[in-house]
């Protein structure tokens, strides 16, 4: 059963043959009407969401399908009251393709362990893949070819867009500069690193991490950054992070170290003043509403991709 827990479970053919459906399903939304016909999606949240919510229940319904929004407070999995393994047991008898935005990791990859249909990750602490493939739509959009461009990305760093944006983004030949400050709280976790570079050294590409933010940002194609309080950081820490992180703040001069084309980029949700300021996320470099709309097209074309898959595996 083909899954999109992480990135690497994909191949790069497979993200840019995705990449290449998704622009044909914003090109002619018409063509997919029927895509997803008496199927049924599964959508499991155990944190808060606009766009994610928004986008997969919006792309079933585009594509002819059903969607069903599950918030874990109110289920027995988020009671305590029943199991991981019995929850994607009986949720496999039932609908044809899954998402889930969950705390830990490990529990979207026990998910996947027991279902016997498509587990798609809509984000956990370590990754949120969706995002990265409407990230990478929206550069090509932008810019064309993905391969030789750099991306730099600006913050907090042990986090589940950075890790997504460097596998995402090694894995189609970009190179990618992290400016985080220093100490494993802050920056991405090792074994990211370690895939991340893996698919960097194959392409000839660099992954950098370095605590000089205008060094990260030098002749950047993309400029992204993402919040400093992540869904799963206890507000307390809103203080202590607003210092450690103020310094990579992506501001008009961060921007000037950029390409002079270069493109501005957060997942969302985006606090003005903080991770960026009002200039650059409301600016003409900034595509933050591309991007946004851009997640419908490309989960459009993972489901398609996974259904089909899954189908083909079953016949
Ligand atoms: N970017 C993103 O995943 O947004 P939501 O948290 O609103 O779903
Ligand atoms: N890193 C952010 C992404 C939100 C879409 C978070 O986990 O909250």
């Amino acid at each position: 059963m083909r899954h999109l827990l992480t990135l690497d479970d994909w191949t790069p053919e497979l993200i840019e043959a995705t990449l290449e459906l998704a622009s044909e399903i914003k090109r002619v939304p018409d063509q997919f009407a029927n895509a997803m016909q008496r199927r049924t999606l599964l959508m499991i949240f155990e944190k808060p969401s606009l766009r994610t919510r928004l986008s997969f229940e919006t792309g079933m319904t585009r594509m002819g399908g059903h969607a069903i929004y599950y918030d874990t407070s109110t289920s027995p999995m988020g009671a305590g009251k029943e199991s991981l393994h019995d929850t994607a047991k009986t949720f496999s008898r039932y609908v044809d393709v899954v998402m889930a935005r969950l705390f830990k990791h490990s529990d979207i990859e026990e998910l996947a362990q027991h279902a016997t249909v498509p587990i798609i990750n809509a984000l956990t602490d370590l990754a949120h893949p969706c995002q990265i493939l409407a990230d990478l739509l929206t550069i090509r959009e932008k810019k064309g070819d993905l391969r030789g461009l750099k991306l730099a990305y600006l913050g907090d760093s042990n986090n589940n867009v950075t890790h997504s944006l460097m596998i995402g983004c090694s894995m189609v030949g970009m190179s990618v500069a992290i400016g985080c400050p220093d100490g494993a709280a802050y920056a991405p976790q090792p074994e990211v690193v370690q895939i991340a570079q893996r698919w960097a050294k194959a392409a000839g590409t660099e992954v950098n991490i370095t605590s000089d933010a205008h060094a990260a940002a030098r002749d950047a194609d993309i400029v992204y950054t993402d919040s400093w309080m992540s869904y799963h950081i206890p507000k307390a820490q809103l203080q202590e992070r607003v210092e450690l992180f103020t310094p990579y703040q992506v501001n008009q001069a961060i921007m000037a170290d950029a390409a002079s084309d270069a493109i501005f980029m957060n997942c969302l949700p985006a606090m003005r003043g903080y991770e960026q300021t009002a200039g650059v996320i409301d600016g003409p470099q900034s595509v933050v509403f591309d991007q946004a709309e851009n997640r419908l097209h490309a989960q459009n074309a993972v489901m398609v991709k996974l259904v089909e898959a899954a189908t083909n595996n079953a016949a």
